[in-house]
C-alpha cells in the first residue's frame, strides 16, 4: 500500500488524530528512525526527548514524573531505558492513572527489546516461508548472550513455536541467562548451550549473530580478557552453512560478520532491519485497533 501515493496517502490519515512521545535515553539509530519512520507512515506527530540533561530531569524530576508528563501531551510512549525493567513499571504506572496511554518499550536495559524480537520473528517467517515456517527450526545464538537484550526478547518468543531447537554459542562467561533457560525449560522448549560456534554451523537453519556489548563492563577492558574471534561468520563459516539457511544480526555490527558476506543471499540483515519500521507500523496500528480496517481496504483494492 504504501509504496503508491494514493496508498500512502490513505495509511497517512488513519492516526493523523494521534500524537507519539519518542522518549530514548539511549544511544539508538535504527530503532529511533524505524519507530519515527513508523509513526510517519501511520499519519502520528512526534514529540522527542533523547537527552535527559536538557529535561527536567535535569532539575531533580524522577523519570516517573516525566513520563506522566508525556502522557498529559501524547497518546503514545515510546520509550528506551539503561533502566531495566522501566518500560514495564512505567506502563504500569500509566495504567492507573487517568490518562492511561500506552507504553512501547524499544529497549530496556540488558534484559529486553520485544519489538525488536517482533521484527526478528517477522523475518525468520518470511525466510521460511518456503520450507515450512518457523516450526521445527534449529535456531544458533552466538556472541555476548548474557548481556544482549535482543536474545532474551527471542528466545521467549521462539518458545511459542513448535519443535524449535535453540542453540546458544557464548563464552561461557557471557553465556545466555538461567532466567531465561527457565523460561525454555517450562515451555518445553529444547535447547543447547556451546562454547564452539564452527562445529553448529552445519546444522543450523538460522544463526542469529551479536556484537559484544561491552558498554555493561562492570570493571574496565572486562570484554577484553575473552576472546570473542571464534564467534565470527566469514566466508569460511558461511561455506559451513546450509545453502537455504540464513543469517541475522540486529545490528549494530561490529567484526563479528564480515562485510564480505554482505552480498551472499543468506545475510538476511539489512532486510530484517528494513522489516523493523513495518512491523512497528504495524504493532502501532494495531494499539490503536486499526489494523482490521487497513486489511479490509487493502483488500477491497
Ligand atoms: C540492539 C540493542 O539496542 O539492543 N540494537 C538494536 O536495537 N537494533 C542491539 C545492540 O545494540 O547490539
Amino acid at each position: 500500500m504504501a509504496k503508491s501515493k494514493a496508498g500512502s496517502d490513505y495509511l497517512q490519515q488513519r492516526l493523523s488524530h494521534k500524537r507519539a512521545m519518542l522518549f530514548f535515553t539511549q544511544p539508538s539509530t535504527r530503532t529511533f528512525l524505524s519507530f519515527v519512520a513508523a509513526c510517519e507512515i501511520l499519519g502520528l506527530k512526534m514529540g522527542e526527548v533523547r537527552n535527559p540533561s536538557i529535561s527536567s530531569e535535569f532539575k531533580g524530576e524522577t523519570r516517573d514524573d516525566s513520563v506522566r508528563t508525556f502522557s498529559s501531551y501524547f497518546d503514545l510512549i515510546i520509550m528506551r531505558s539503561e533502566v531495566g525493567g522501566l518500560s514495564e513499571r512505567v506502563a504500569w504506572l500509566l495504567s492507573h492513572s487517568e490518562r492511561p496511554v500506552p507504553v512501547i518499550n524499544a529497549g530496556s536495559g540488558k534484559d529486553q527489546h520485544p519489538t525488536q524480537a517482533l521484527l526478528d520473528i517477522y523475518t525468520l517467517q518470511r525466510s521460511f516461508e518456503k520450507t515450512g515456517g518457523i516450526d521445527g527450526k534449529r535456531i544458533v545464538f552466538s556472541g555476548d548472550l548474557k548481556r544482549g537484550r535482543t536474545v532474551r526478547s527471542l528466545a521467549v518468543l521462539l518458545a511459542q513455536y513448535q519443535d524449535v531447537e535453540q542453540c546458544f554459542v557464548a563464552p561461557p562467561c557471557f553465556q545466555i541467562g538461567d532466567d531465561i533457560l527457565a523460561i525454555l525449560q517450562s515451555a518445553g522448549t529444547k535447547y543447547t548451550l556451546s562454547d564452539d560456534l564452527r562445529s553448529v554451523l552445519p546444522a543450523a537453519d538460522a544463526v542469529y549473530m551479536t556484537r559484544i556489548q561491552n558498554e555493561w563492563d562492570e570493571s574496565d577492558g572486562e570484554s577484553d580478557q575473552t576472546d570473542f574471534t571464534r564467534y565470527r561468520i566469514g566466508t569460511t563459516e558461511i561455506a559451513a552453512m546450509k545453502p537455504e539457511s540464513v543469517i541475522l544480526h540486529p545490528l549494530p555490527r561490529r567484526d563479528e560478520i564480515s562485510p564480505e558476506i554482505d552480498g551472499d543471499p543468506r545475510a538476511v540483515y539489512w532486510r530484517q532491519m528494513r522489516n523493523g519500521m513495518w512491523i512497528r507500523a504495524a504493532l502501532i496500528a494495531s494499539l490503536f485497533g486499526v489494523e482490521d480496517e487497513i486489511m479490509d481496504d487493502r483488500a477491497d483494492g
